[in-house]
Parts: structure tokens; C-alpha cells; sequence
């Protein structure tokens, strides 16, 4: 759907409403850098060429409405009386949204349409999407001096603490500060950043991103306990090494400390101390063009995904293993929180049709599921299209 057919949908629902103003807001996919981000650490994502575009006008009262296209399904509700939908759960992140804004300003009504065309329940980051892309219409319509950062940390406070996902600031922040061509590389401590061009087009390569079609149930129970197990992690270390806030103080050259925890938590921590490692390899050789030495350590990390932090599964596995059976791929990983969800591949452009082949031939059969498969290009983060 483009702005145009939005607008017209927008007066469509609310013909008496005024011209609104249209956002967009992408999903991502991240490329190196898993778990990392609530330990401080380093993340390497893209925006992907899938949003969710936002149509809206002020309301003369408090009251907002809301109607989304691809539901077919409307609702409503106050600003006064921010609650908890549990009839209409997707409207909870726009609820958060409001909520997080309200606390320092006090907001006017809105009528608002969307619609958007991020794989939903995909690892692909939805829900980010639409956080920021309502925190921008939002601070649009209602002229609200807030810069972007703040808003990226609002829209993550919404998830925590309005929807109750404990998830890390990866998310919104790629979604709201992605930079067409560029992917971005996040200090997730002090939230420094650094747009790194993608030479994927330039060398004729592919990001590769593979829906498993496995729904992430377990994700959001076994991540809190990865999170938990990480600080359990850092408080056996400070023993030995007392100036460390997060495992992301904790150096490669500290790893035979790390070796010496209680089995579990030493898996977890190494994943995290040496994934840190590899964003800051992966940054150096994708800024010198080596695709290849960038892929090796794309599948490094799924094979620390896999084994040490434990949160791949065997359908995510099957597509990596197709993915490098493929000659001309760089690297192939599971990406995203895990359990289901996508892997992320980088391929030399005339192999993709090639991977798709073997994939389309060989995941079905073997799993009884249909993957979905996507090209994404870098594209640009949250803006206002009208
Ligand atoms: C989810 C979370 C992110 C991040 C990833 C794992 O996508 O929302 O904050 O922790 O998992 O890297």
C-alpha cells in the first residue's frame, strides 16, 4: 500500500477528520550482535525494506481511534485511562506509546489508520516498528520537542514495562535511526553509534533473510532467564574482577575466568564475551569490503547461538546448514531472539536464486513447514512521509 491509498483509507474511516500527517517506520534484521544488547554490548543491524506506515489527525478531545487495515479491526480508548487491551492486544504497544508520552505531557486525541507489511511473530521486529513509527506521529502531530534517542528509549520503556517484554533497545533504535545503504553499529551502553555503508550492493551481494515459520513460544520465558543468567554471570565474576558493570566489560583475555563459572552460566557469558568480540571483527571487515571474513564470523556466531547461549532450534539449524551448503555464501546465521524466527544469510547475488532452490526443495519436506524467504536492502529508519 502506498501513502496515497493510506490518506484515502484515513478519510475513508474518518471523513470528518482533517488532512493527517503519514509516518513510516521499518522493521530490522540484525546481522551480528545477538544478546548483546542487554549486556551492554554491540549490535550490527539494518532497517529492512518492510514498515508500518501510520496515518493520523489531533482529535478535538482525549480520546484516541484507532483502525488498523490489515485486522480489519478498529478500537478506542482514553488518555485519561490508559489500560491494558486484552481483546485487541495489538493496540497495546500504541497504548504503551501513550502511556510513556503522557507521563511528561499531557496528549491530545488522535484518529489514526495503519497498516504495514513486517512479517508478524517473525523475529523481524513488528512491534518495534510500530512503537516508533507511534512515538514519531505522535511528537509530529503534537509537536513535541523530544529528540530521536529519547523517543527510542520511550518506545523500549512501552515494551518493558506497558506490553511487559523485557526486550533490550536494539530494536527501536535501528528501527527509528537506520540509514538507507548503511547498517548501523550500536554501543548499547552508551548508545555512541556509527552508520557503516553496506557494500552488499556495490559487491553484488544479498542479505538473505529466511522465515523458519516456527513460532517463538518459548522466547519470552527463556529469555528472561538468559538475561537472569547473565547477571548471575557477572556477580560471580566481579568476585575476580571487581570494575565490571555488565558482561560486556569482560574481555576475551578474561575468558579462562569465565571458564571456571558453573557450566551454565559459562556458556552464556562466553557467547556474549566473544559475539562483543565479533561485532567489533565484523565492523572492521565490513568497512574494508571483506564479505568473506564477515560471513565466517556470521557463522561463528550461529554456532555459539547454538551451542553456548541455547537459544536455536532444529528447523533454524537446517536452514543455516542449507544456507552454507550453497557455494557462493559468505556466512548464515539464526538471528533475532531465537527459538524460531528467521536466519539471516549473506550471498553472492547470482547464488540466490540457487538457495532458494535448495531451501524450497529440502526445509518442507523435512520440517513440514513453509519457509518464507526475503531480500531485504538497507533502508532508511522512521520518518514522516506527508
Ligand atoms: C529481541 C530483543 C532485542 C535483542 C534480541 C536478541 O529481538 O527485542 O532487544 O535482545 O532479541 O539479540
Amino acid at each position: 500500500m502506498n501513502v496515497f491509498e493510506l490518506v484515502n483509507a484515513f478519510h475513508q474511516r474518518f471523513p470528518d477528520a482533517g488532512e493527517p500527517i503519514v509516518v513510516r517506520a521499518p522493521g530490522r534484521v540484525n546481522l551480528i550482535g545477538e544478546h548483546t544488547d542487554y549486556n551492554d554490548g554491540y549490535v550490527l543491524p539494518m532497517a529492512i525494506d518492510a514498515q508500518i506506515m501510520l496515518a493520523g489527525s489531533l482529535r478535538g478531545d482525549q480520546e484516541v481511534h484507532l483502525y488498523s487495515l490489515d485486522f480489519q479491526s478498529g478500537d478506542q480508548f482514553s488518555l485519561q485511562d490508559l489500560q491494558h487491551s486484552t481483546k485487541a492486544t495489538w493496540t497495546n504497544y500504541i497504548r504503551g506509546v501513550c502511556a510513556m508520552l503522557s507521563e511528561s505531557t499531557p496528549l491530545r486525541g488522535m484518529n489514526i489508520v495503519l497498516t504495514g507489511n513486517v512479517p508478524q511473530g517473525a523475529g523481524l521486529s513488528s512491534s518495534a516498528a510500530l512503537e516508533v513509527g507511534t512515538a514519531l506521529l505522535i511528537k509530529n502531530l503534537q509537536g513535541l520537542d523530544i529528540d530521536p534517542v529519547k523517543l527510542v528509549k520511550l518506545a523500549q520503556r512501552a515494551e518493558n514495562e506497558f506490553v511487559g517484554v523485557n526486550c533490550g533497545i536494539m530494536d527501536q533504535f535501528i528501527s527509528m535511526l537506520g540509514k538507507k545503504g548503511h547498517v548501523l553499529f550500536l554501543d548499547c551502553r552508551s548508545l555512541d553509534y556509527q552508520l557503516v555503508p553496506a557494500p552488499f550492493a556495490a559487491k553484488q551481494a544479498a542479505i538473505v533473510v529466511i522465515d523458519s515459520g516456527v513460532k517463538r513460544g518459548l522466547v519470552s520465558s527463556e529469555y528472561n532467564l538468559r538475561r537472569s543468567q547473565c547477571e548471575a554471570a557477572v556477580r560471580e565474576l566481579q568476585k575476580s574482577l571487581p570494575q565490571i558493570r555488565a558482561l560486556r566489560d569482560v574481555s576475551p583475555a578474561d575468558l579462562d575466568l569465565v571458564e571456571k563459572l558453573p557450566p551454565d552460566l559459562c556458556k552464556r557469558a562466553r557467547h556474549v564475551v566473544t559475539e562483543n568480540q565479533r561485532v567489533l571483527d565484523a565492523v572492521r571487515y565490513l568497512s574494508a569490503g571483506d564479505l568473506e571474513a564477515f560471513g565466517r564470523l556470521m557463522n561463528q556466531s550461529h554456532v555459539s547461538l547454538r551451542d553456548d547461549y541455547e537459544v536455536s532450534c532444529r528447523e533454524l539449524d537446517l536452514l543455516v546448514e542449507l544456507a552454507q551448503s550453497v557455494p557462493g555464501t559468505y556466512g548464515s546465521r539464526m538471528t533475532g531472539a531465537g527459538f524460531g524466527g528467521c536466519t539471516v544469510s549473506l550471498v553472492a547475488a547470482e547464488y540466490v536464486d540457487q538457495l532458494k532452490a535448495a531451501v524450497m526443495e529440502e526445509y518442507p519436506q523435512r520440517t513440514g513447514l513453509e519457509p518464507r524467504i526475503f531480500v531485504f536492502s538497507a533502508c532508511e529508519g522512521a520518518e514522516q512521509l506527508q
